[in-house]
């Protein structure tokens, strides 16, 4: 939040409103501070690692090796990053079985 302005070769900036809103969400719903298990074991996978995508740790990395990674090109996923895509209430944090698409829908 603090180099918007070199943002992956985008120019990012916020007005400081904004920048203050968006700062203060990450670090109320950051992973230091919540108490899902899931939570903890991205915290305790990225260890000293300078990691910018959750996608990057070897939780996420071992959670979703099963999965052909041909699908995460697929025209309604196109990224790892696009978790809900496939986790339809991770917003809410539901990350459960139930709450994952059936990936035999992206076909
Ligand atoms: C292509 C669909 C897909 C995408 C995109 C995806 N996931 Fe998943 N994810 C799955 C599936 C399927 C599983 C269950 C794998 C299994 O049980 O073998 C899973 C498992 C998980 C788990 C473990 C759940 C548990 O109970 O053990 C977490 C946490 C998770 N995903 C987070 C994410 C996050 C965060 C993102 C985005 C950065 C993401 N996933 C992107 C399909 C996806």
């Amino acid at each position: 939040m603090g180099n918007l302005e070199n943002h992956f070769g985008d120019d990012a900036s916020l007005d400081a409103k904004d920048t203050k809103e968006i700062l203060d969400f990450l670090l109320k719903n950051s992973a230091e501070t919540s108490s899902k298990q899931a939570s903890l074991k991205f915290l305790n996978s990225i260890g000293n690692k300078d990691i910018i995508a959750m996608s990057q740790t070897t939780y996420w990395e071992k959670t979703h090796k099963k999965i052909d990674p041909k699908l995460f090109k697929h025209e309604q996923i196109q990224s790892k990053a696009n978790c809900k895509a496939c986790h339809s209430d991770i917003e809410k944090g539901l990350i459960e079985n139930e709450n994952i698409k059936n990936l035999s829908d992206f076909k």
